[in-house]
């Protein structure tokens, strides 16, 4: 059997970060959640050994303590946020992978706050130099986690990483979650990926579509 890993999610108590929880909580992982607000943490570790008495999980007290004890980090914040974060990470997440998950959107959602030759993704892999930076989740909306799976056909989640054994780790963590993962390539395809979901949004935004619609490729 596997090692089992421990995964600490930062950003824990917001859509993103209880969706992605309670998507993995039924995996081989350890959980370790980090949020600000300790009482609604209690609530989500609470919800979730509801669903499954057997989910390996417990709550945090700070992003540096969560981090050194994990193997894999999921940054669940603003990217506004996530310069404070490496910060405090930086020397813990040493080798370890890093997911980024977050669309760098502006205030209006019309455009990203990131240049056009970089992403999110790469942003946070120059505050982390030494940690295996890795894009994913960010073109599934929290609410598609509950149904990963439409028409019979799982949604198709997007992920793009420098390190071939990291993007395998990660597509095992998306594929938990109930999604089809596509390693779409290197981690300057978060360009890519970055503007897919900027697209999907004032899409929404313009039609009205229900944020339920994810991406879904047609498999012929
Ligand atoms: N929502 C979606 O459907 C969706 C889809 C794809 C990607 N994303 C990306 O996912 C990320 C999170 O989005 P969200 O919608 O889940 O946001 P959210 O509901 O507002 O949650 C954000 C979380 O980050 C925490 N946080 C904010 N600033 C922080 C800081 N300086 N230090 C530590 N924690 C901080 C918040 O904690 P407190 O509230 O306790 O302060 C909260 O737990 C964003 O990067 C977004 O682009 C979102």
């Amino acid at each position: 059997m596997q090692t089992k890993q421990t995964i600490a999610i930062i950003g824990a108590t917001g859509n993103m970060g209880s969706a992605i929880a309670k998507g993995i909580s039924k995996g081989n992982y350890r959980l370790l959640l980090k949020g600000n607000d300790q009482a609604a943490l209690d609530a989500l570790v609470g919800d979730i050994k509801t669903k499954n008495a057997h989910a390996d999980v417990d709550t945090a007290v700070c992003p540096a303590d969560a981090s050194w004890e994990a193997d894999i980090i999921i940054l669940d914040v603003p990217f506004s946020a996530e310069a404070e974060i490496a910060a405090k990470i930086r020397e813990v997440a040493n080798q370890k992978i890093v997911i980024s998950i977050a669309n760098p959107l502006n205030e209006s959602y019309n455009g990203l706050t990131t240049a056009s030759d970089s992403s999110a993704a790469e942003e946070l892999q120059k505050l982390l130099p030494n940690s295996k930076v890795i894009k994913a989740f960010n073109t599934s909306f929290a609410a598609d986690f509950n149904s990963p799976v439409i028409d019979g056909k799982q949604s198709d989640a997007f992920i793009a990483g420098n390190d071939e054994e990291a993007v395998q780790i990660v597509s095992e963590i998306v594929a938990t979650a109930g999604f089809n993962p596509i390693a779409a390539g290197d981690l300057s395809v978060s360009r890519t990926l970055e503007n897919m979901q900027l697209l999907l949004i004032q899409l929404g935004m313009k039609n009205n579509y229900n944020w339920l619609a994810g991406w879904k490729i047609l498999h012929h």
